[in-house]
Formats: C-alpha cells, structure tokens, sequence
C-alpha cells in the first residue's frame, strides 16, 4: 500500500518572494537588491574569532539555551541598551536565526483557535508559524503610506480569544521606525489583556537621523509579558550563519525552550562562542551600525533621486522602499519581474507581505551593499528615465 497523497497543513504556503526573487536575479544577471543581505563580509576580527575556537575545539554541541558567555554577553548588552538587567541563564535563549525565535515563540504560547494580530504588511515567516500552532491570524493594516500603526484599529482588533501580538520595528518591508508614542500605545491597549507579545527587533541597530531603537525592553509592563527577538546575522553581516536569539521572562522562557529544544536543540558552537568574545572586545560594532548603515542609506537615495522612482528616505532597516507608478503601470510583482529581467535590478513587490488587496506601486530594495554595487544598481535604474 502507499502513502496517503499529503494534505498540505500549509495549503496557501509557496516558495518564499526572497527564493524566487534571488533565483530569477541569478538567472538573468541582475544585481540583487531583492532579498536582505549583505554583499560584504562580517568583522575580520569576528571571524578570527569563530576560526579560532573551530580550531580550539569547540565544536560539540553547546548547552540547550546557549553558549554561557553568550548569553551573559546578551544580558549585557541588554542592559546598557535598555537598562533592563535580565538573567543571563533564564531568560536569554540562542536561537538559529531570529527565524527560529518567531517559531518557537509562537509553538510557546499559541493554541489551538487563538487569534495573533499581525500589523500588516508583515514578514512573511509569522502566519505560517501561527497556522502551524492551529492558531489564525488577524492582519491590521498599517496606515498608507507612512506605515504608521493605527492604533485605535489594532484595540479594535482584540478579542477575548487574543493571545499574541506580533510586531516588529524597525520594520521590514517599509523602514519604518517606532516612535516612543508606539510603545506607549501598545502599553495602554495591552493593559486589560493577558495578551503576550512577539516583538521582532532584528533590525534594532539600524536606525537613521538620530531616532533612537524603540524597544519593547524599555518598559516593564511590556517586557514582562514579551518574547523580544533578535538576530546576529543583521547586526553581523553574517545572514549564512543564522544565529540570533530571543530575551523573556523566566516563565516564557522556560516553554520557549521546551520548544527550542526539540526545534533545533543548540545552536553552531563555535560561532557562539565567537560572537561572545566580539561582544565583549567590540561593543563598538552595533553601536556604530546607525551610521554605517545611515551612509548606505544616504548613497542609495542620492542614486535613486536621479531615477523617475519616488521614495522617503528609510528611517530603518536595510531596505528602501520606491514608488514606480510614474513609470509603469505594472502589479508590483509583475513590475518586480519586469525589472530584474529587462533592467538588471532585483527587487522585492511589497505586496506580498499582505493579505490585503493593494493598488499600490512599491518595491523594495536592499541596500546592504558595498559601493560598487549600488552604484552599479545606481547606473541601470537611470535607465528608467529614458
Ligand atoms: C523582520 C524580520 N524578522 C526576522 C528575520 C529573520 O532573521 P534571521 O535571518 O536571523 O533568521 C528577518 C530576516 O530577513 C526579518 O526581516
């Protein structure tokens, strides 16, 4: 007898935009500014460090919860960051990406006929993950074309049945960044509940023009209830090594682990141990990041200004958003396709991060990019114009 035919538990669930995106890129020769990352290495420093304790023999597994000068690394820089001291045994845990922390944190706390607010458009990996925990997923709209949170909305959105919100500033796609009025807000309309939080702030060392991260950690009423997700591969310039982690009180910890440990059990050792030397030699890096980042920034823009594209500068992240409508008529995807085929650029449609139908005639960008690239980027997209 064979197998049943599968019954897909993720009917609706395709290749990722980024797969697809990245592929057609290489297909045709384009300059990838599609998916997020890097054209440029991490810190020679930092894979010094890494190689050195490959060759020193750290290479088993490492403890359940993580590499403990990691994990104090993160308690503190937890601290200095946001003047929260949290335990550095029971409620940092590394994760394999922050990809690994939006799952677990959501098998943790989301059951069966839960409801998790999604403010949208919002990355691609969290509704997945909440249909895994049998959960559904109530999509708000971010307000057009800011992306700012209308937060009257998001209170109009929760239930007796709402268990998690997710939110993530700096925002992937838009850049959009968090205000301290934000947080404020999700304090005040949380108060009531007994919601819990998914906070992801893998972007929160890349913040431009002075604005300062937002996060969940500076506030005690939305710690005590969140799971604040973060990723060194952002901050390192190191997507491929996928090693992030997420901070939460003890009690949220403890069922996050019991599902980290059977997701992925620990996490590449060597590379933790690594990175918690680098924390500790060179706090410098992420806290120089704003400005590294802000230059990118910057060059893009000055390229894309002499292009018939329309955008805002970003205030976060490593993404750009532009405006093609006076260039082309297209869907966003098709326009996307158009693009990396007939012009040499990849770009990601950001409709793809909503349920909701949108007319709007957006992509993104990203500009993580040595300078050559942009400028070769720079060059093709003049081509708009003629
Ligand atoms: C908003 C957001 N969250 C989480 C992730 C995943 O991070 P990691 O690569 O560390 O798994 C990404 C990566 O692109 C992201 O953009």
């Amino acid at each position: 007898m064979t197998a049943t035919p599968i019954s897909s538990k993720l009917p609706r669930v395709g290749t990722t935009i980024f797969t697809v995106m990245s592929r057609l890129a290489n297909e045709c020769g384009a300059i990838n500014l599609s998916q997020g990352f890097p054209d440029f290495d991490p810190p020679a420093r930092l894979v010094d460090l890494v190689a050195m304790h490959m060759r020193s023999g750290h290479n088993q597994y490492a403890p359940m919860a993580g590499w403990p000068a990691l994990c104090e690394a993160i308690a503190g820089k937890v601290r200095d960051l946001h003047g929260r001291a949290v335990s550095a045994t029971e409620e940092v845990t590394v994760t394999s990406g922050g990809t690994e922390a939006l799952f677990c944190a959501i098998q943790a706390v989301v059951r069966p006929g839960d409801e998790v607010i999604l403010l949208e458009p919002a990355y691609d990996s969290y509704e997945p993950a909440v249909e895994l925990a049998g959960g559904f997923a109530v999509r708000v709209p971010l307000q057009s074309p800011s992306f700012s949170v209308d937060w009257d909305r998001v209170a109009a959105a929760i239930t007796s049945r709402t268990r998690l919100l997710i939110v993530n500033s700096p925002h992937n796609p838009s850049g959009a960044v968090w205000s301290r009025d934000d947080i404020d807000a999700l304090e005040r309309i949380l108060a009531r509940t007994g919601a819990f939080v998914l906070s992801d702030e893998v972007y929160e060392h890349m913040v431009f023009d002075g604005r300062a991260h937002a996060s969940v950690l500076g506030r005690d009423s939305l710690a005590a209830r969140s799971f604040v997700v973060s990723s060194f591969g952002k901050t390192y310039h190191a997507t491929g090594w996928k090693v992030g982690y997420c901070v939460a009180p003890a009690a949220l910890s403890a069922e996050f682990r019991k599902v980290h440990q059977f997701v992925q059990f620990a996490v590449a050792t060597p590379i933790q141990a690594g990175i918690a030397d680098y924390l500790v030699e060179c706090p410098a890096h992420h806290l120089e990041l704003p400005a590294f980042y802000q230059d990118k920034r910057d060059h893009f823009c000055r390229l894309l200004a002499q292009t018939p594209l329309r955008f805002e500068p970003s205030a976060g992240t490593y993404f750009q958003l532009a405006d093609f409508s006076a260039v082309s008529d297209l869907s966003d995807v098709d326009f996307a396709q158009w693009l990396t085929r007939q012009v040499g650029v990849a770009a990601i449609p950001v409709s793809v991060f909503s349920t909701h139908a949108s007319t709007a005639r957006v992509v993104r960008f990203c500009f993580a990019k040595n300078e050559s690239t942009l400028e070769a980027a720079g060059r093709r997209l003049r081509r708009l114009g003629r």
